[in-house]
């Protein structure tokens, strides 16, 4: 069985590593770095930048793979799932329409008030600096703001995070319409207050099957204070749920998917193939506070990590529109980013990074390759996440001992992690948060 892989990050490697347990999957791939781990699993790698959806159809076709997994959500809102499948190659990974469900807040929104899909935040769209402004002064909740296309998970600021007050707000109002950034236009959304968490689900366009819940944590520094970040770090528990969430949030949680895969198909009249994974808030209420068309990054590391059942099988159902149970194994995991001094301001890019894989290896820890390049045998970061390391055990503080001495294995100047995921301490802070508010 051949299988392309689009991406060449920590959760591309997470995903590779998965599909090649199944010893009949020949792996190709498509990244614009040189990510090692993924490089190693592959029969033959295809350099060119990931929006070439063109050009990553083309090499499909030559490689003759039977289908194509698509990692990050930047090809995916470019059409590349359209591209593969106008040339035969199914796709795991949603076509443009239904990506949208991520690259467009607005529509996700709209979505869920028009289809009455509960957990939905009160919201507004502006491509006007003076409408949106006078709607803040008019609003009289504390609000997020985020643009309303993709800004690769970096774009939203919440008052009393980022924003101060509401001149702070109109001020980053301006400057995303002003900017153009994600699009020109901003979505102002009532602000969710309590616990973050994932849930992703696999999807064949009709079933769906939910993966254990994940906490990522966003901020840049220990305590989760400083810059938002593409995710520093996360862990899951060994029954699947996390030390806040109860069985019936996740079923309600789980609802709010299953029908946003049913209104998705709907609207578009395309059947949504993939992952789907919907970004939570735990408070007095459930609600969404988006959902993304990929597996996220870092949680595709728990997750896959003690992922039982067969990928590449799990890929052929969703091709196939059949998709049953998927299994996990009762662990829980800690995942730590070790990033380059700087992630998500200004990186301090080209630090050359040793890594004992053997070591790692031998105190039960997995580790990914990110958004690194090999260059002659050597390892070099770039200015987005480094590797990715993760502990398995039977409970997070043991996941977390055994992550934390494998991040040991890692060495180089400029890079740091976050030494505070998955401890007691940071559980307990967030436990004693929503005792107030539940
Ligand atoms: N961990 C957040 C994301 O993948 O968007």
């Amino acid at each position: 069985m051949k299988v392309l892989i689009v991406g060449g990050g920590a959760r591309e490697h997470a995903v590779s590593k998965a599909l090649k347990k199944n010893p009949a999957v020949k792996l190709y791939s498509v990244m614009k770095n040189r990510n090692p781990g993924i490089m190693r699993l592959c029969e033959e790698v295809s350099h060119h930048d990931e929006l070439d959806t063109t050009r990553t159809a083309e090499f499909a076709a030559k490689m003759g793979v039977d289908f194509a997994f698509v990692g990050p959500e930047a090809p995916l809102a470019a059409g590349c799932a359209d591209v593969l499948e106008n040339a035969g190659i199914p796709c795991i990974g949603p076509k443009a329409v239904l990506a949208r469900i991520e690259s467009d807040k607005e529509f996700m929104r709209g979505l869920l008030d028009k289809y009455n899909i509960p957990c939905n935040l009160r919201h507004k769209t502006f491509d006007s600096v003076s409408e949106a402004s006078s709607y803040l002064d008019s609003v009289g909740c504390d609000v997020a703001v985020k643009p309303v296309g993709l800004t690769g998970g970096k774009g939203v600021k919440v008052m009393g995070e980022q924003l101060s007050n509401v001149d702070d707000a109109k001020a980053y109002v301006r400057e995303v319409i002003e900017g153009g950034i994600g699009g020109g236009k901003v979505i102002i959304e009532e602000k969710a207050v309590g616990e973050e968490f994932t849930l992703m689900a696999f999807v064949d366009g009709e079933n769906i099957a939910l993966m254990p819940a994940v906490q990522d944590h966003k901020r840049a520094f220990v305590g989760d204070t400083g810059h938002n970040t593409g995710g520093m770090g996360s862990y899951s528990d060994s029954n699947h749920l996390l030390p806040f969430l109860s069985e019936s949030v996740v079923e309600e949680a789980g609802r709010v998917i299953k029908e946003t895969v049913r209104a998705l198909k709907k609207e578009t009249g395309e059947k949504y193939k993939g992952i789907l994974y919907g970004q939570f808030m735990l408070g007095r209420d459930l609600k969404v506070i988006e959902f993304n068309c990929r597996f996220g990054d870092p949680e595709a590391m728990n997750v896959l990590s003690i992922l039982e059942s067969d990928l590449a099988g799990v890929c052929q159902d969703i091709v196939r529109g059949r998709l049953g149970d998927v299994k996990f194994s009762g662990q829980a995991t800690v995942c730590k980013y070790i990033v380059p001094e700087g992630y998500g301001v200004k990186s301090t890019a080209g630090q050359r990074l040793t890594i004992d894989e053997e070591k790692i290896k031998s105190l039960g820890a997995v580790l990914y390759y990110a958004a690194v390049n090999e260059e002659a045998g050597e390892i070099f970061t770039t200015s987005s996440r480094s590797v990715g390391v993760i502990g398995i055990a039977d409970t997070i503080s043991e996941a977390e001992r055994i992550c934390e001495e494998a991040v040991e294995s890692v060495r180089g100047e400029h890079i740091y992690h976050r030494r505070d995921i998955g401890t007691s301490g940071l559980i307990e802070k967030k436990l004693d948060g929503l005792k107030g508010l539940r």
